[in-house]
């Protein structure tokens, strides 16, 4: 199988579609400011909140700046958000390179990619959003030290969501003592890279929030639970799941405390179990809705 992250970010989509939690979500659609809105998307891969917003018509005018440090990833949405727009039956104006409107009568988006790490980007941005998102994004940056920089970037609201919470679970069981050897080894990986990571982001939120001074106006569980149905995955989640996989690969293959040997067969059972429609997998997460 062939491992492409921004392939990874789309198969992502339908899995996010349901993870989202819907309280946190109302309050975003009762809290958002009149049109046009700006919008910074920081950590924002290839543009699928974008896009999703548009799908969800929670956004209609808006300036829309897509941060995202990985080239390949922001090529990926230059090339990709053009073409999901045509066929979603939207206008397209290439303005320049790094500038995309997308359009109809009911809605008008102007995108400005920006390729970037966020901690560089926060520096030179001069004019903060009204709406701050952070998507599957959070649980990567060091904390607490982060979330004033962050916040920075909104003068009103940070929709913060799918931040990972300490759970990962995957069913059936191949060997108990092993799955949950495996399990506190990849949380413990998060933890410890050194651009820095919490396994446990998203209660840590809370209190990350609360000291930066913002106000939170709904939390909730976003869970990913990612099931064959009919023996069969929706959507392109068979190859989320094997990506998930090869996570657990990258992060744990030469790790000292693991059996090199069990561990790959591990691995190999659970990628059969993918073919069978049998792996059931959930990772526990949150998001926020907070006002600055
Ligand atoms: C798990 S992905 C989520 C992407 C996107 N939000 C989504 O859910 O489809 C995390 C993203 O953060 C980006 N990223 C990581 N560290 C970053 C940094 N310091 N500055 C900007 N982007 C960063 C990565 O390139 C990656 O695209």
């Amino acid at each position: 199988m062939e491992y492409s992250f921004p392939h990874y970010l789309l198969s992502k989509q339908s899995v996010d579609d349901r993870a989202l939690n819907g309280v946190v979500l109302d309050s975003l659609k009762a809290n958002l400011p009149a049109a046009p809105i700006r919008i910074i998307e920081v950590g924002a891969g290839i543009g699928t909140m974008l896009t999703r917003l548009l799908r969800w018509e929670l956004v209609a005018k808006a300036n829309y700046i897509l941060v995202d440090e990985m080239a390949q990833n922001i090529e990926s949405a230059r090339e990709w958000i053009p073409l999901w727009a045509v066929e979603a039956g939207l206008s397209v104006e290439r303005i320049e390179q790094d500038q995309l409107r997308v359009f109809d009568q009911a809605c008008d988006v102007q995108i400005h990619f920006q390729c970037a790490d966020v901690f560089d980007f926060i520096k030179k941005n001069s004019v903060p959003a009204d709406l701050l998102i952070a998507h599957a994004f959070l649980d990567l940056l060091p904390m607490p030290e982060s979330m004033p920089k962050l916040l920075a970037l909104t003068k009103h609201l940070a929709w913060l969501t799918v931040n990972f919470d300490g759970v990962t679970s995957l069913e059936p069981t191949i060997d108990t003592a092993l799955d949950e050897q495996i399990e506190r080894l990849y949380h413990a990986t998060m933890d410890s890279r050194s651009t820095g990571g919490d396994s446990r982001a998203g209660r840590h939120l809370f209190s990350h929030l609360r000291k930066a001074g913002a106000e939170i106006l709904s939390a909730g569980a976003s869970d990913w639970v990612v099931h064959a149905v009919n023996g069969k995955y929706p959507a392109d989640e068979a190859y989320f799941l094997n990506f998930i996989l090869h996570f657990f690969e990258e992060s744990l293959t030469g790790h000292a405390e693991l059996d090199a040997g069990a561990f790959a067969n591990w691995l190999r059972e659970r990628r059969a179990q993918i073919e069978r429609g049998e792996l059931v997998y959930i990772a526990h997460q949150m998001d926020f809705l907070a006002k600055v």
